[in-house]
This record gives C-alpha cells, sequence and structure tokens, in this order.
C-alpha cells in the first residue's frame, strides 16, 4: 500500500494546479474584482489586492493544502485526524457546511442563470436589450421560479456528473479542458472590448493609478475579494490538498493558483470596462453589470448575440469549475465517513444540494425569508460574513499555535525541500492573518 493507503491523487502537479485555480476563478473575478479596482484607484488597488492576497490568503492557502495532505482526508476528517483536542473539529465542520452544502445550494441557482443568458442570447435577449428592457428580462425570470429550478438541476447535474467520475478522471479531466477554454473566451472577449471606439476611457478608468481614491474600505475589500476569490475557508483546499503527492512544493503550487486567479480577475476588468465605456454605461458590478448592463452592451455590438453568448459561456465555465470544488468538499466527507462509493456520494449528496437551493430559488419572488432576508440572501450572509472568515480563524490559529511542528515537516516534505519563509508563514499565521479575517468578520456582522 503507498502512503496514500487507497485515496486517488491528482494525476499529474499541473492538473492539481488547474483545478485548484478553477475552484478560485469564479463569478467574483469577473463580477466583483474589475468594479473594485475601478473604483478604487486602478493599479494602486490592485497593489494593494497582491500584497494582502500574498500575506494573508496565500499563508491560509498553504495551511490548508498541509492539513489536507498529512492527513489524507476531508475537511472534517482532517481535525479528526491531526488534533488532539476534539475542539479543532468544529473548524472542520463549519468548512464542510458552508463549502460543501451551503454555498453550493446556491452556486448552482447563478450557474443555472448563465446557462438561461446562453440560450437567450439567441432567442430575443439581444431584442429586449436593444429596446433598453434587459431589466425586464432578468426580473421576468427572477420571477419564473419553475425555470429557474429547472436551470439549476441542469447547471448541478454538470457538476455531478464531473464529481462522480473520480478526482483525476473526473475533476482534473474537465478542469484541463475547462481552464485553457476559459482563458480562450476571455482573450477574444477583450479583443473585442478593446478594438471598440472609445474604449481606450475604459483602459485608462480601470488601471490608472490613484492612490488617492484608496481609503480604509478599499485595504478592507480587497482583503474580503482575495479571501472569497482564493476559496479559503470552506474546506475546498483542505480537500484539494488530501490529493496532492507527497513530494509536490505547496508553497510553490499555492503561488502558482493565486497567480493564476489573479491574472484571470485583472483580464477580466481588460474585457468589460472598455466595453463599459465604449457604450457609455455606468459601471457596476455583481448582478446589475452581468445579467442588465452587459446584455445592453452587447446589443449594440456588431456580432453581439454571439459575443453575449461567448460571455456567458466564460461565466459559466468560471461558475462550474467552483462547483465542482464545492461538491468535492462534501463527497470527500461522504466517502470517506460513510465508506460509499464516490458515484453513490456524488449523485445523493448532488441531488441533496440541490433540493437545499430550492427555496433560495423561490426566495426571488419575495419568500421564504430568514430573519428578514430573502432565503438566497441569507445562505450567501451567513456564508461569506461569518462562517467563512470563522472557518479560515480556525485554520490559522490551529496550524500556527497548535499545529506548527508538524506544520514544519509537511510545508518542506519532511525537510526534503527548503522554505524560505518559514517563519514568517508561521507568524502571519498565528498573528496578522486571524487579527486581519477577525476585522472582516466583524466588519460583516454589523
Ligand atoms: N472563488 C470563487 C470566485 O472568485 C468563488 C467561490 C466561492 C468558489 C466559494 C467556491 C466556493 O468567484
Amino acid at each position: 500500500m503507498s502512503a496514500s493507503g487507497n485515496r486517488e491523487l491528482w494525476g499529474s502537479r499541473i492538473g492539481f494546479i488547474v483545478a485548484a485555480a478553477g475552484s478560485a476563478v469564479g463569478l467574483g473575478n469577473v463580477w466583483r474584482f474589475p468594479y473594485l479596482v475601478g473604483m478604487n484607484g486602478g493599479a494602486a488597488f490592485v497593489l494593494v489586492y497582491i500584497a494582502l492576497a500574498i500575506t494573508v490568503g496565500l499563508t491560509v492557502m498553504i495551511a490548508e493544502f498541509c492539513l489536507g495532505r498529512a492527513s489524507r482526508k476531508n475537511a472534517v476528517g482532517a481535525f479528526r485526524v491531526l488534533a488532539k483536542n476534539p475542539f479543532w473539529q468544529i473548524v472542520g465542520w463549519i468548512g464542510l457546511l458552508v463549502g460543501g452544502f451551503i454555498i453550493l445550494s446556491y452556486y448552482g441557482i447563478i450557474a443555472g442563470w448563465t446557462i438561461k443568458y446562453m440560450v437567450g442570447s439567441f432567442t430575443g435577449l439581444m431584442d429586449a436589450a436593444a429596446a433598453g428592457k434587459s431589466g425586464d428580462v432578468l426580473n421576468a425570470f427572477l420571477a419564473d421560479s419553475g425555470n429557474m429550478i429547472m436551470y439549476q438541476v441542469t447547471a448541478m447535474l454538470v457538476c455531478i456528473v464531473i464529481v462522480a467520475g473520480g478526482v483525476g478522471k473526473g475533476i482534473e479531466r474537465a478542469c484541463k479542458i475547462l481552464m485553457p477554454a476559459l482563458f480562450i473566451l476571455l482573450l477574444v472577449l477583450i479583443v473585442r472590448a478593446v478594438t471598440l471606439p472609445g474604449a481606450r476611457e475604459g483602459i485608462v478608468f480601470y488601471l490608472k493609478p490613484d492612490f488617492s481614491k484608496l481609503t480604509g474600505k478599499s485595504v478592507l475589500d480587497a482583503l474580503s475579494q482575495g479571501f472569497f476569490s482564493l476559496s479559503l475557508g470552506m474546506g475546498i483546499m483542505i480537500t484539494y490538498g488530501s490529493y496532492i503527492a507527497k513530494d509536490d512544493n505547496l508553497p510553490g503550487s499555492a503561488m502558482m493558483v493565486l497567480g493564476l486567479d489573479t491574472l484571470i480577475a485583472f483580464l477580466a476588468g481588460l474585457a468589460i470596462f472598455p466595453a463599459v465605456f465604449a457604450m457609455g454605461v455606468e459601471p457596476s458590478q455583481g448582478v446589475g453589470l452581468t445579467f442588465v448592463a452587459l446584455p445592453g452592451i452587447f446589443a449594440k455590438m456588431p456580432m453581439g448575440a454571439f459575443f453575449c453568448f461567448l460571455f456567458f459561456l466564460l461565466l459559466f465555465v468560471a461558475a462550474l469549475t467552483s462547483m465542482i470544488s464545492l461538491l468535492e468538499v462534501a463527497v470527500s466527507f461522504i466517502m470517506d465517513e460513510f465508506h460509499w462509493s464516490r458515484s453513490k456520494s456524488a449523485w445523493l449528496g448532488g441531488i441533496f444540494i440541490t433540493l437545499l437551493g430550492v427555496p433560495s430559488a423561490l426566495s426571488f419572488t419575495g419568500s421564504p425569508t430568514v430573519f428578514g432576508k430573502g432565503f438566497f440572501d441569507f445562505m450567501d450572509y451567513i456564508s461569506n460574513s461569518i462562517l467563512m472568515p470563522s472557518c479560515a480563524i480556525g485554520i490559522s490559529l490551529y496550524v500556527g499555535w497548535v499545529w506548527a511542528n508538524s506544520a514544519r515537516k509537511e510545508v518542506t516534505n519532511q525537510g526534503q525541500i527548503r522554505f524560505g519563509m518559514m517563519e514568517l508563514w508561521l507568524m502571519s499565521l498565528r498573528f496578522f492573518a486571524p487579527i486581519a479575517i477577525g476585522v472582516i468578520l466583524i466588519n460583516g456582522i454589523k
């Protein structure tokens, strides 16, 4: 029996890096990062973002990889195997809950929207958008829960089939096709956007460094964006870490994932801002930009329907590779703990999570609500503002204070490789990361 027991491992280092980058690259890269850059001083914000992503994000990511690889277990099992005090298992349970169940339940819905809009590009969306009515199209869709659930189920099915295929033959193989495809789609969209008349102004708005626009709030935004964007604090990187080969250089791989994630977020802005400015639309973010403003922009472009389709395909691919990583958190837990087969775990887990998403899909019509928030917003709020930061603080404190000696061995492959930043890494896990994430947590609650 090999050192990993019967556990399936990634087929290659690059396969693992692409899968982890696939998890990191999601809707946040496309609809939030460019907006934050544009609003917070362009290149000045990019510098702050990179500094925080390295000092906080990267440290937590390396810690998660170490926990996964050392234990060869899912997020909950990792703490059960490694921690003597059962208290720490709470951290794993929070990760499982938020990553494996809550986020996927509503992320599947938004992925469904992107499929709906791919279809819509050729079936009426462009006409409505040309008449300034893309907001009405979105509202009609939000009011039609049955239709929305049908698209959610479609997105979840694709995700389940891939995860049921296994770590190497399912997840890794799919990401090796999907991520290069995403990159090419993005390049095509950039070429289209920057060659529109009037695109220059958008590029200037996006990138011109302006340090006077950097405020305390920008720093906070950079921190929480980095955190969400790197898929931390939800069991994903522990789970993916549990399939990494013993001789892989963990800090090196984490750097690659961070680099790819940042590059794609940066490039997304080059596809969006030139188009937004060329067409004279107010820059906005999130749902308003993606499902209302951009269709309006595409409608005015030559071959707009085609580029609209490509854009929503890009979003679908970005969302799908993130969904895969979320479902794998649940599947790896079910397989380890209940000893079910992979395919049974993926199908039953996936169906359960889809059902859990139904109240969120319904909530766009006004109910159900929880504590005065729509169900969708409530799920989003407790996961991003409370559970994810709590899990990440737990991971930092555990690895930094309790597990540090083992972490030293794990991160250097039992002394086989050198890690020059060792002391800085541990210091960050002990002090800097928990405090910085604590600030996000407090800010999110109030
Ligand atoms: N990292 C993804 C993004 O940037 C979002 C994500 C969150 C993915 C949670 C998986 C889990 O959009």
